[in-house]
């Protein structure tokens, strides 16, 4: 058997935050290292205090939980607490019971954590990118021991935050830049796939009837996010959790992408230059910054919503 991949989880917990944060501290094929939380779809003190129940409730109080960026890096906050709940977790009042944030630099510790691996590190980023671009920036001799950096957020179609532009990438686009312009290899879990793995109010109803705390406290929140926008409900982040357990699910295309920082319409868009043939040399290229990115266009979403109901309902 193949030993577990290492891990670092980027979180804003965040109702699909916490689906996928129970993926990784409960499936047996990850090694999770480190969980780090940025302000996103909630302020980062809820951020920082629902990724510690959820892990509290999965019996993981050895992964170490990083506070990170409380704010983008050139913008203001926006949250999403229409959907999310005013404590960002589906109003469930969950507080932490005995577990706490390490006390060190969250870029500080991500760098060491990487540095020090024997394997390089897979980090997944199911948040705005303000953490990621802040180590990136800070100690960018961690890219040599980075795997890949599995990415939700951005979109080769619609947005869901503007008409343009998906909500992570949308909230801290300069970061997102920074991130998209480096020289990691991305995998980008966007909105082409994310609405497409699936929870049905069976599943939920299974889930709120388990004899096991953390699937009941999922079964919550997904009745929580039923209850606003109906069934099925998306699993979202924890979807590219699944894409690094089983990549075979995920139908990727390599394509350029670049991020747009302009104010205005398109600010926060992930333009991914999707044309079979590039005619002229002047458009070989859409955007000079533009970067080779592994575009997820499909997903098997019985396959991922299977993998993750059997991690929850059985550990
Ligand atoms: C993303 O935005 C957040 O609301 C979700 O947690 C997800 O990461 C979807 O656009
Ligand atoms: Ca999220």
């Amino acid at each position: 058997m193949n030993s577990p991949i290492p891990i670092i989880l980027d979180v804003d917990t965040g109702i699909d935050d916490a689906f996928a944060l129970l993926l990784a501290a409960k499936h047996p094929g990850l090694n999770l290292l480190a969980v780090s939380c940025v302000d996103g779809n909630c302020p980062l003190v809820n951020v920082v205090s629902n990724t510690l129940s959820v892990l509290e409730t999965a019996g993981r109080m050895d992964v170490p939980v990083l506070i990170g960026a409380n704010k983008p890096l050139a913008s203001e906050s926006n949250y999403a607490l229409a959907v999310h709940g005013t404590d960002g977790l589906g109003n469930l009042n969950l507080s932490p019971k005995s577990m706490k944030p390490v006390d060190a630099d969250a870029s500080e510790f991500m760098k060491d954590l990487i540095l020090k691996s024997a394997e390089p590190i897979t980090l997944i980023a199911v948040a705005p990118l303000t953490n990621i671009a802040l180590l990136f920036q800070k100690f960018p001799e961690v890219k040599g021991n980075i795997e890949r950096l599995v990415i939700m957020g951005g979109s080769a179609s619609l947005g869901n935050a503007t008409a343009l532009a998906e909500f992570n990438i949308w909230h801290d686009p300069e970061a997102a830049q920074i991130v998209f312009s480096s020289d990691v290899e991305i995998t980008m879990y966007g909105l082409d796939v994310f609405y497409d793995v699936h929870l049905s109010a069976i599943d939920i109803r299974k889930l709120q009837e388990s004899e096991l705390l953390p699937a009941r406290i999922a079964g919550d929140i997904g009745a929580f996010i039923a209850n606003i926008l109906g069934y099925p409900i998306t699993l979202g982040d924890a979807g590219a959790v699944c894409a690094v357990i089983d990549p075979l699910g995920l139908k990727v295309e390599r394509f350029p992408t670049a991020v747009i920082t302009d104010k205005g319409a398109a600010r926060g868009m992930t333009v991914v230059d999707r044309r079979p043939y590039r005619d002229t040399v002047e458009n070989e290229r859409a955007l000079a910054d533009s970067k080779d990115v592994d575009v997820a266009l499909g997903v098997d979403g019985a396959r991922y919503s299977k993998l993750w109901l059997e991690t929850i309902l059985n550990h």
